[in-house]
């Protein structure tokens, strides 16, 4: 038999197998474990939330959902990494605000986040606490912006890199006081939270579900929570409205996202395996915990996420245009 029609036929073997998984694959997925990408360091509010979810919809779909920590200039780098991933459902991404505040302060992104991922569905918005080192001179938040006002050159405030929402709450903070503070750059507020409860950084905006052990073990001074209305698991901390800095307003939402063109019938599983798993009896006790909730099942969809994003980008984008805050 000629060479060229042994290797033709070895071809048409593969296509055929390729095809037919495509369809079958999408009925017969998951049929390996799945990566779930964070874009920041372990032990912090995106890692704390993609690990309770994660392990839920391991159950809903069967195999492990495993979690990948990949921090770095703000989320980026995790997201871009995903971006790029093989569109089978196996590479997914747990990010949250950053995705939609990347777009405007990096002016040179390696991705699109509009068009190149395929939004699975909303999580959570979890909101912010203002935060300092439990030795800070200030006793409310408007003794924190009088101090911080009198001694600007001298304060320094932690974040996650530009594009997290730690800086994003950092940014709003400066703005509203008009006075720009010295900022030190973590992966992740997992690390930077250690130093603040070490005394090594001033202040710091970071999400209740990495604050509120901390706030009731008192290892760390507390100020107000970024939303409209107070957190039932932090019932005496005022909000930023009632404690005189209404503009510092912000809710960190997250989702999940797979990488474009993933078969639509993936995207549809791993979104009922995401509304499994916000019913469940852990996430719903665990957030709670830790001052957030699960979103309303509807906004667990790609439709209501892909939409919500884009509003999200424009929403954004003045705010950070006005700050004049841009990363490259
Ligand atoms: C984290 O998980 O470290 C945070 O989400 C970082 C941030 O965005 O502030």
């Amino acid at each position: 038999m000629r060479l060229t029609s042994v290797i033709a036929a070895a071809a048409a073997t593969v296509l055929a197998a390729g095809v037919l998984a495509g369809p079958v694959s999408a009925q017969d997925y998951p049929t390996r474990p799945i990566t779930m990408v964070v874009p920041f360091s372990a032990g912090g509010p995106t890692d704390t939330v993609a690990r309770l979810v994660a392990q839920e919809m391991s159950g809903a779909l069967g195999q492990q959902v495993v979690i990948e920590n990949v921090g770095g200039a703000g989320g980026t780098i995790g997201a871009a990494r995903v971006a790029k991933a093989d569109p089978d459902g196996y590479t997914l991404l747990l990010h949250h605000i950053g995705m939609a505040t990347s777009a405007t302060l990096y002016r040179k992104l390696p991705f699109d986040a509009l068009t190149d991922f395929s939004p699975v569905g909303l999580v959570t918005d979890v909101p912010m606490t203002i935060v300092a080192r439990k030795d800070f001179p200030a006793d409310d938040l408007k003794g924190l912006v009088g101090h911080v006002k009198a001694n600007a050159d001298k304060i320094n405030m932690a974040h996650a890199g530009v594009g997290a929402a730690s800086h994003l709450c950092g940014m709003l903070f400066q703005e509203a006081l008009g006075t720009p503070l010295n900022t030190v750059p973590y992966k992740g507020t997992g690390p930077a939270i250690n130093d603040l409860v070490g005394g090594q950084v001033d202040i710091l905006c970071d999400q209740t579900t990495n604050t509120t052990g901390q706030i009731k073990g008192g290892a760390i001074k507390a100020y107000a929570v970024t939303t409209p209305t107070r957190v039932a698991s932090l019932p005496d901390l005022p909000t930023t409205a009632e404690a005189g800095l209404p503009e510092v307003e912000v809710a960190v939402w997250h989702g999940i996202y797979a990488p474009k063109g993933t078969p639509d019938a993936v995207v549809q599983k791993l979104s009922a395996a995401l509304q499994k798993a916000l019913q469940s009896d852990l996430v719903k006790t665990r957030f709670a915990e830790l001052g957030t909730e699960p979103v309303a099942q509807n906004r667990a969809t790609p439709d209501v996420h892909a939409a919500f994003l884009k509003e999200e980008i424009e929403r954004w984008r003045p705010v950070i245009q006005r700050a004049g805050t841009f990363a490259d």
